[in-house]
């Protein structure tokens, strides 16, 4: 977890609120190809050197339909349910079920801060898979949550919009000392 982060800056190669593109729809990608490849590869390194759960191309500069998902715990989340590395190439969500369930959100591109968000708990994702076939791929639970993130960069939606109530809004400063569970 970059601390630069942590304390409302924004890590290097990160595009922040307030970029254009992060508020843009990112086109689809034609298929799978030697330069679709690259991109997941580097939005791979990113997310692991900056510790996080999901990052999508736009948030890179790279204004392509790709994102990576890949959920680790780390100091600021401790419990969370850890997965595989999740490429998510042209991602649409084809169908989504309840419960709700309602949760902490952070972005590296919403930087210094966390807020509690409501989303569906299971969704089905159409998407292409590395082999260029349209596949389906079901969710659930926290690793839902982060795809459902992930897409919305892809769309122009920040976490921000989708916040349940703004006054849950808090500094990671105040989410670590009181409000981490
Ligand atoms: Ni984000």
């Amino acid at each position: 977890m970059p601390e630069d982060w942590a304390e409302g800056g924004s890590p290097p190669g990160v595009r922040t609120i307030g970029d254009p593109l992060l508020r843009e729809a990112a086109p689809s990608v034609p298929g799978i190809d030697l330069g679709v490849r690259q991109v997941l590869d580097t939005l791979t390194h990113s997310l692991r050197a900056l510790g996080g759960a999901g990052l999508a191309a736009p948030q890179l500069g790279i204004p392509s339909a790709l994102a990576v998902v890949e959920v680790r715990r780390t100091e600021l989340f401790p419990h969370r349910p850890e997965s595989g590395s999740i490429c998510l190439v042209n991602p649409r969500v084809a169908d989504q079920s309840g419960p709700d369930e309602e949760d902490w959100e952070g972005c590296f591109s919403v930087p210094g801060l966390v807020g509690r968000v409501r989303r569906p708990g299971r969704i089905s994702v159409e998407h292409l898979s590395l082999d260029g076939g349209t596949v389906v791929s079901p969710f659930e639970g926290y690793l839902a949550r982060v795809v459902q993130h992930e897409i919305d960069h892809l769309e122009g939606v920040l976490y921000l919009d989708r916040v349940t109530d703004t006054r849950t809004l808090s500094t990671l400063g105040h989410y670590r000392r009181t409000l981490a569970h």
